[in-house]
C-alpha cells in the first residue's frame, strides 16, 4: 500500500487501522475496545488490554531467541568506559533491580523519580519501574534543584534514584548535593534515595534515607513482570509550558508500545537485530522513546552514549560511535551537527571512520535549518530525514515515512503527516488556511495511540493547554504551513516556549524568576536566533524607580538566578537594562518585535505599538550588548562604551 492510502485509512477509520496494528505487540490479554471516549470527552486507546512494557522490551525477546543479542551498548566517552548487555543480561539486571524497588515498598502505580546521568543504570531503573507497573519520572540532569523539587512535589514519589555524579566534557557535576537541596525544598520528598556510586565522585549519604545501589542489588531477588492495563500510566515526563509550572505529560502502556513498535519500521525503517542510536539524553522524550523503549520493543540494539558531539574528545565522536557499533539508523538534534560543523567544517574527521553501516540520519528536536541540511548532504551519502514531534505526542507527527514509502525531500520541510496523525493549519478563528499560508498547526482529534491521554493530576490543565483553542483539535503551539503538495513546514513556537540546543525551555518561567528580583519592575525574555544553539534566551529588564542602578551587578545576579533555579541548560547569559519595553497600546509586550530587532536589519514596526520611538532605544541596547546580529560587529565599531 502506498503512503497516501495508508494515511487515509489511518485517519478515516482509526479503529480499523489500529486494531490491525495492535497485533504488532504481545498482549497478556487483548484489548476489549480499540478506541473509547469517556464521559469527560477524553479518548483512551486499547481499554481492557493487559500487558507489561518491560516484558515487551526484554523478556519477550529472551523468550523468542534474542537472549544473546546485544540489547544495549553503553559507551561513555566522558568516563572512557564501554560495556554491552545482551537481552538476557539486561533482563536479569532489570529483574533484580525491580526486586530492589519492591524491597523498598515500590508497587504498581507508585511514582519513582530518576535523576541520573547517561549511565546504563538509568535505563535499568526505568525498565525496572515498568516491570513493576510503577510510574517513572525521569528528570533531566541539567536541571537545577528547584526544578527537581517542583517535579517531586507534583509526582509525590515513593523513591528517588540518582548517581553520585554526571560528567560534562571534563567536569564532574556532583548530583548528590543537588538532590539534597531539592529534597530540602520539596514538600513531598520521597522516604528513600538510591544512589548509584560512580568513581569520579563520592556521595555523602544521609543515614536512614540514602541507600547504595550495589548494597541493595547484592541482597535482591529478581521479580517478574506485573501485568498492567493498557491505559495505566507508564511514565510522567515533565516538559516546559508557558509558566513556571511544568506540564506532567502522561504516557500510557498500551498505546505507547503499539505506536513505538509501529514507528520503528514505518518511520525509522529498522528491522529487529539492527543497531539504532539516538544521541539524546534519557531525560528527554527522544531518550524515552528512541534510546529505551522503541528500539528495545522492536528487538533492536540500542546505544547509550555519554558524551557530546564535540570535545569528547573531538568532533569525530559521532562517526566513531557509528563505526564501533555498526549503527544503521542514527537520530540526533541539528544543533549537534552545527557544533560538529563549527569545529570540523570540512568533515575531515568523518573520513577517518567507516560509517558504511549507516542507512539514514534522522533529525528532530528543533527546526533543521537549511544550511545544516545542505552541509549534511555534502558530508553524508545517506538520506537526511527531518521529522517533527513533541514530548506530548511521544513519537513523530510528521516525517518522511522511510519504511513505508519514502518521498522526495524538500529542504526546510519535515515532509508528511505520519499515519495516525491528521495535521491541519488553522487561522485564529479555527478555519483552515490556504496552501502556503502560515497558521496554527493543529492535530484533528482523536490523537493516535502513544500520545498523551492527559496531564498528571491536571485534566483541566490538559484541556486548557491543548484542547480549548480549537474545538475538535489538539493545538501543537507550533506555527507553520502546508505547501501545495501537502509538505509541512514548521516555523517555530507560537507560545512562550523556546528551544535552546534542542532543550525545550519556558521564557515565561524565566520572566517569572527575573520579575521576582527586588530591583526589577518588569521584564521580557525572548529567544534570539543563535548559530550554534538554534535559540538562546536574553532578558530585557526595566528597573524599579530608585533601584540600585549598578547594571552589571544586576545582570550578574539575574544570570545566577536562572542558572540556580532552572539550570545551566537554560544558557541565559544576558539581562539588559532598558528604560522601557515596547508595548501595544493595550499594554501587551511586543516580544516578537524584540526578537526581530535582534536579528533583522529592517523590521516592520507593528501598527499597534504605543510609542514607535522605543524601537530605536531597544536597537541601541541590543547593539551595545552585542546581541544577535550585533555579535558579529568588530569590537570598537559600535557604541560599546560602558560594556
Ligand atoms: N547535567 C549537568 N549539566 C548539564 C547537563 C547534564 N545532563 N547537560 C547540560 N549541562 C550543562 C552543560 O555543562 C552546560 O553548562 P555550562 O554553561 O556550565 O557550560 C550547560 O548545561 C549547557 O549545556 P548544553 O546545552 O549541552 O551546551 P554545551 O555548550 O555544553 O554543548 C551542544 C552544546 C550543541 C554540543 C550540546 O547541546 C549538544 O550536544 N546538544 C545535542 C542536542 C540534544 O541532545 N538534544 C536533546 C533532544 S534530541
Ligand atoms: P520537545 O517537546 O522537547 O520535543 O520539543 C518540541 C518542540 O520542538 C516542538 O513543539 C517544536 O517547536 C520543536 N521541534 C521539534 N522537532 C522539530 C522539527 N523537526 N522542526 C521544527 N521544530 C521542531
Amino acid at each position: 500500500m502506498r503512503y497516501q492510502d495508508v494515511h487515509h485509512l489511518s485517519v478515516s477509520n482509526p479503529r480499523f487501522f489500529w486494531r490491525q496494528k495492535m497485533n504488532l505487540i504481545k498482549w497478556f490479554e487483548e484489548p476489549k475496545e480499540i478506541l473509547t471516549r469517556g464521559p469527560n470527552g477524553l479518548y483512551k486507546w486499547f481499554e481492557g488490554g493487559v500487558l507489561n512494557t518491560c516484558y515487551l522490551a526484554l523478556d519477550y525477546h529472551v523468550d523468542h531467541g534474542r537472549g544473546r543479542q546485544v540489547a544495549l551498548y553503553y559507551d561513555s566517552a566522558s568516563a572512557h568506559l564501554k560495556r554491552s548487555y545482551t537481552y538476557r543480561e539486561l533482563r536479569d539486571e532489570v529483574a533484580k533491580f525491580a526486586g530492589v524497588l519492591r524491597n523498598q515498598g515500590v508497587e504498581k502505580g507508585d511514582r519513582v523519580i530518576i535523576y541520573m546521568p547517561m549511565v546504563a543504570e538509568a535505563v535499568i531503573s526505568m525498565l525496572a519501574c515498568a516491570r513493576l507497573g510503577a510510574v517513572h519520572s525521569v528528570v533531566f540532569g541539567g536541571f537545577a534543584p528547584h526544578e527537581l523539587a517542583v517535579r517531586i512535589d507534583d509526582a509525590k514519589p515513593k523513591l528517588l534514584i540518582t548517581a553520585s555524579c554526571g560528567l560534562e566534557f571534563n567536569r564532574v557535576i556532583e548530583y548528590k548535593p543537588l538532590v539534597d537541596a531539592a529534597l530540602d525544598e520539596a514538600q513531598f520528598p520521597p522516604q528513600k534515595v538510591i544512589v548509584f556510586p560512580r568513581p569520579q565522585a563520592t556521595a555523602t549519604m544521609v543515614e536512614g534515607r540514602d541507600l547504595d545501589w550495589h548494597d541493595l542489588m547484592h541482597h535482591a531477588q529478581p521479580v517478574d513482570c506485573v501485568p498492567v492495563q493498557a491505559t495505566d500510566p507508564l511514565y510522567i515526563l515533565y516538559t516546559s509550558g508557558t509558566t513556571g509550572k511544568p506540564k506532567g505529560v502522561v504516557r500510557d502502556n498500551g498505546g505507547h508500545a503499539v505506536a513505538l513498535k509501529y514507528s520503528m519500521k514505518t518511520v525509522y525503517n529498522t528491522n529487529p537485530g539492527e543497531v539504532f542510536w539516538a544521541a539524546s539524553d534519557v531525560g528527554w522524550v527522544v531518550g524515552h522513546s528512541y534510546i529505551v523503549y522503541g528500539p528495545l520493543i522492536h528487538g533492536c540494539t540500542t546505544v547509550l552514549f555519554e558524551g557530546k558531539p564535540v570535545r569528547t574528545p573531538d568532533a569525530g565522536s559521532f562517526w566513531r560511535v557509528i563505526q564501533d557499533y555498526g549503527v544503521a539508523a542514527f537520530f540526533t538534534a541539528p544543533t549537534a551537527f552545527r557544533a560538529i560543523k563549527k569545529e570540523d567544517p570540512d568533515a575531515h574527521l568523518r573520513r577517518q571512520y567507516d560509517i558504511s553501516t549507516l542507512r539514514t540520519l534522522y533529525l528532530a528536536g528543533e527546526r533543521l535549518d537549511p544550511p545544516t541540511h545542505e552541509w549534511l548532504n555534502q558530508v553524508l551519502d545517506v538520506p537526511i530525514v527531518d521529522h517533527w514531534w513533541q514530548t506530548e505526542t511521544g513519537w513523530p507527527i510528521v516525517a518522511n515515512p522511510m519504511g513505508l514509502d519514502p518521498h522526495r525531500v524538500k529542504v526546510g520541510s519535515a515532509t508528511f503527516a505520519v499515519p495516525g496523525f491528521k495535521v491541519e493549519v488553522l487561522d485564529e478563528n479555527g478555519a483552515p488556511v490556504a496552501a502556503n499560508e502560515t497558521g496554527n498547526i493543529c492535530l484533528k482529534l482523536p490523537l493516535p495511540p502513544g500520545c498523551l491521554p492527559t496531564l498528571w493530576n491536571d485534566e483541566e490543565g490538559f484541556r486548557n493547554s491543548y484542547l480549548k483553542s480549537f474545538e475538535g483539535y489538539y493545538h501543537t503551539a507550533d506555527g507553520g504551513y502546508l505547501d501545495e503538495d501537502g509538505y509541512l513546514f514548521v516555523m517555530g513556537r507560537t507560545d512562550d516556549v523556546i528551544n535552546v540546543a534542542g532543550h525545550r525551555l519556558s521564557t515565561g518561567e524565566m520572566e517569572e524568576l527575573i520579575g521576582a528580583h527586588a530591583a526589577v519592575a518588569e521584564c521580557a525574555v525572548v529567544g534570539i536566533d543563535d548559530e550554534l544553539k538554534g535559540q538562546v534566551p536574553i532578558g530585557l529588564v526595566v528597573l524599579k524607580d530608585g533601584a540600585d542602578k549598578d547594571e552589571a551587578a544586576i545582570e550578574a545576579e539575574l544570570v545566577d538566578v536562572i542558572r540556580n533555579e532552572i539550570g545551566a541548560v537554560a544558557a541565559f547569559r544576558k539581562a539588559i537594562v532598558v528604560p522601557r519595553l515596547p508595548k501595544t497600546r493595550s499594554g501587551k509586550i511586543l516580544r516578537k518585535t524584540i526578537r526581530r530587532l535582534a536579528v533583522e536589519e529592517q523590521i516592520v514596526v507593528p501598527p499597534t505599538i504605543d510609542d514607535p520611538a522605543i524601537i530605536a532605544e531597544i536597537r541601541t541596547a541590543l547593539r551595545k550588548h552585542r546581541v544577535g546580529q550585533y555579535a558579529r560587529l568588530p569590537l570598537g565599531d559600535d557604541d560599546a562604551e560602558g560594556m
